[in-house]
């Protein structure tokens, strides 16, 4: 089995994104496997700037092939807004009371599109790769489904008629934009032989 190292404190991406590379033969260290406490300051502009930060900032303290997530939620009425502060908006607030602002302030709305968005940076003897993966939603009327984490529970897909917090995380692991990205990454460490 190939490690690799997950960039990432997340418990929830770091289940997540073992699931996906598992049958790929890749096996996530975590920071915590290395010692390390995962503090790295994500002042980038973009999903891929802070990818890119948290890629490479483990890289240079352990050579390891590292890779990094950056992930959020845009949604249209709010011009793409929290994007890239996903995790620090309101964060004087639960998850659950941001998605209860967010539903009370859009309860009239008829433009309820969403996307979550991931960009997977990948560095391996040097090489600095990128893969991003974008799903389509809606931001549901109610907070439904236990599954998942964030803003999965107000983040309605059409095809499904559920939230993502009531899928099951198989299903999860088979739409999401963090899939949605692994599986680009997949193919392409797969054709160009990257490791
Ligand atoms: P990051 O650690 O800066 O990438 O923060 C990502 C934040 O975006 C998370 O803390 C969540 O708020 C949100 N997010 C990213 N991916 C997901 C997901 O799969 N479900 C729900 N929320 C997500």
């Amino acid at each position: 089995m190939k490690e690799i190292l997950l960039a990432s404190s997340n418990a929830h991406k770091k289940e997540e994104i073992s699931a996906i590379l598992s049958p790929f033969g890749i096996k996530v260290l975590s920071l915590k496997d290395v010692g390390e406490k995962g503090e790295v300051r994500e002042n980038g502009h973009s999903f891929k700037e802070n990818a890119d930060i948290k890629a490479l900032h483990y890289y240079k303290r352990h050579k390891l092939p590292i890779i990094a997530d950056d992930s959020g939620i845009e949604i249209s009425y709010f011009g793409g807004y929290p994007g890239v502060l996903s995790a620090r908006f309101m964060s004087h607030l639960s998850y659950r009371e941001k998605m209860e602002l967010i539903l009370d302030i859009m309860k009239d709305v008829k433009d309820r599109k969403a996307y979550f968005v991931a960009h997977i940076s990948f560095i391996n003897d040097g090489k600095l790769y990128g893969y991003e993966g974008r799903l389509e939603g809606e931001i549901a009327k109610k907070i439904k489904g236990e599954n998942g984490f964030g803003y999965d529970p107000i983040f309605y897909l059409i095809e499904y008629q559920k939230t993502i917090a009531e899928l099951s995380d198989e299903d999860k692991n088979h739409v999401s934009h963090r899939y949605l990205a692994l599986k680009e990454f997949c193919d392409d460490i797969k054709k160009n032989h990257i490791i």
